[in-house]
């Protein structure tokens, strides 16, 4: 299968940060986004969390639709059975879409609907489709949906909220899903989510994965635009 304008974005921009949108100041988010375009950022990572699969309740399709930018949206879904939820997700502009391994009984069917569906924002820029497995999730959940994906996200925190601290056992998962990845053969991209900070994003740039959430470490309130050209560069320094 031919390789989806969408994975060629991010397979130029890699390695790279996707910046979580949910934690930027949402009072002047048009001001927020229009700063990261300034940086260089390719990837907006918008965090849905439906108060069932983790307690907190953010954002849904109207706020993902009224985002208009020229980033990509990273679309991280972390609500409770999915499959009658995604279409909405990629009708409202979703570039990439992650669901949770632990979210459903039909992950492989919920993929597969995905699969069908066209990028609303391009129809010929194709769609991502992820999943996404909490730090106590088995990584053997991954192998048999290794035909249905295109990106594989690890959470370094249980989901739920944004500033939480790096779950050290993840950089050893990211080594272990760089092994099943190259032994299947295919392009999928490999993505760490969740306590990324200026002191410890170098450390998990050198792992080699592609993509590298971000979001409290960015919008701190204080210097978002000097935090996300200081990861960006970061990470960037890291390409092998
Ligand atoms: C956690 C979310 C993460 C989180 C990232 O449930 O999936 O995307 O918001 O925020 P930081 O970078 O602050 O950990
Ligand atoms: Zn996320």
């Amino acid at each position: 299968m031919a390789k989806s304008r969408c994975l060629e974005i991010i397979r130029a921009a890699a390695p790279t940060v996707s910046v979580g949108i949910v934690t930027a100041n949402l009072l002047s988010l048009g001001s927020e986004i229009t700063l990261l375009e300034r940086t260089g950022t390719t990837l907006a990572h918008f965090d849905v969390m439906d108060g069932c699969f983790c307690p907190m309740m953010t954002v849904g399709p109207p706020f993902i639709k009224a985002v208009k930018t020229s980033l990509l949206k990273d679309v991280h879904l972390m609500v409770a059975e999915p499959l009658n939820k995604v279409a909405e997700y990629v009708a409202v502009g979703a570039d990439l879409l992650t669901i949770h391994v632990e979210t459903c009984a039909h992950v492989h069917r919920v993929l597969q609907v995905l699969g069908t569906l066209k990028n609303a924002n391009d129809p010929e820029r194709g769609l991502l489709r992820g999943i996404a497995l909490n730090p106590g999730t088995p990584l053997g959940a991954i192998y048999p949906l290794l035909d249905e994906i295109e990106m594989i996200t690890l959470l370094a925190v249980n989901p739920g909220w944004g500033g939480q601290k790096y779950i050290a056992s993840t950089t050893d998962r990211i080594a272990r899903v760089q092994r099943i990845i190259a032994d299947s053969g295919k392009d999928i991209v490999l993505c760490v989510d969740g306590g990324i900070t200026r002191n410890n994003i170098a450390e998990i740039a050198a792992t080699g994965v592609d993509l590298i959430v971000a979001g409290s470490a960015i919008f701190d309130g204080k210097a978002p635009e000097a935090n996300a050209r200081f990861m960006l560069e970061t990470v960037a320094a890291a390409k092998k």
